[in-house]
């Protein structure tokens, strides 16, 4: 599958939610995924879906769950391999945007990664897939602090696999 990324916010120890929650929530952060997802399609969990509560604007809202879901502003998908086809049909840049199961689904498709990497833990009850840092380039995009906790955005390029 061509052009897929992931867009994901982690704490220190990958953890990515709580309680059908984010864990962060900041400016900086949500200016990012906004602007880096704004155009293309985006593709979530049935979970994740819930929790946000609507389609984001300006996006092609895509959810994969095995629930009906009667919203006109997303396209549902009840598998995996009818979600593929899809993917496969669209043009452009795909962004896998959570939760833990889509990002463990996708990771081995993934080309590029997105992780607001925050210097900081908090509970969790679902964690990012482990990374292996090694298999990636990674460019920091953006470095801050938010309420005094340190936050870096990394790029990770998955590095070419010689045959
Ligand atoms: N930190 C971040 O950047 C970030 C981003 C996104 C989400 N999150 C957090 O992640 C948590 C949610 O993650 P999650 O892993 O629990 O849920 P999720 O990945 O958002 O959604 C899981 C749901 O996806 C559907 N699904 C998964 N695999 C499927 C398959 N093979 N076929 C059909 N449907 C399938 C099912 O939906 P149905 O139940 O509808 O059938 C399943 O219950 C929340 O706490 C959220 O706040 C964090």
């Amino acid at each position: 599958m061509k052009n897929l990324a992931m867009i994901a916010c982690v704490s220190r120890d990958g953890g990515l939610g709580k309680g059908n929650d984010l864990l962060w929530r900041f400016p900086e952060d949500q200016k990012f995924f906004r602007d880096t997802t704004m155009g293309s399609a985006i593709v979530m969990g049935g979970k994740t879906f819930a929790s946000i509560g609507r389609a984001l604007p300006g996006r092609e809202n895509i959810v994969l769950s095995r629930s009906e879901i009667t919203n006109d502003d997303v396209k549902v998908f009840h598998d995996k391999v009818e979600l593929d086809g899809h993917l496969d049909s669209l043009p452009g840049k795909k962004f896998i945007i959570g939760g833990a199961s889509l990002y463990e689904m996708y990771l081995p498709e993934a080309e590029i990664i997105y992780l607001t990497e925050v210097d900081a833990n908090k509970p969790a009850d679902v964690f990012f897939p482990r990374l292996n840092r090694q298999q990636y380039t990674a460019e920091v995009l953006r470095a801050g602090e938010t309420n005094g906790v340190k936050y870096q955005i990394i790029k990770y390029t998955r590095k070419e696999t010689k045959c």
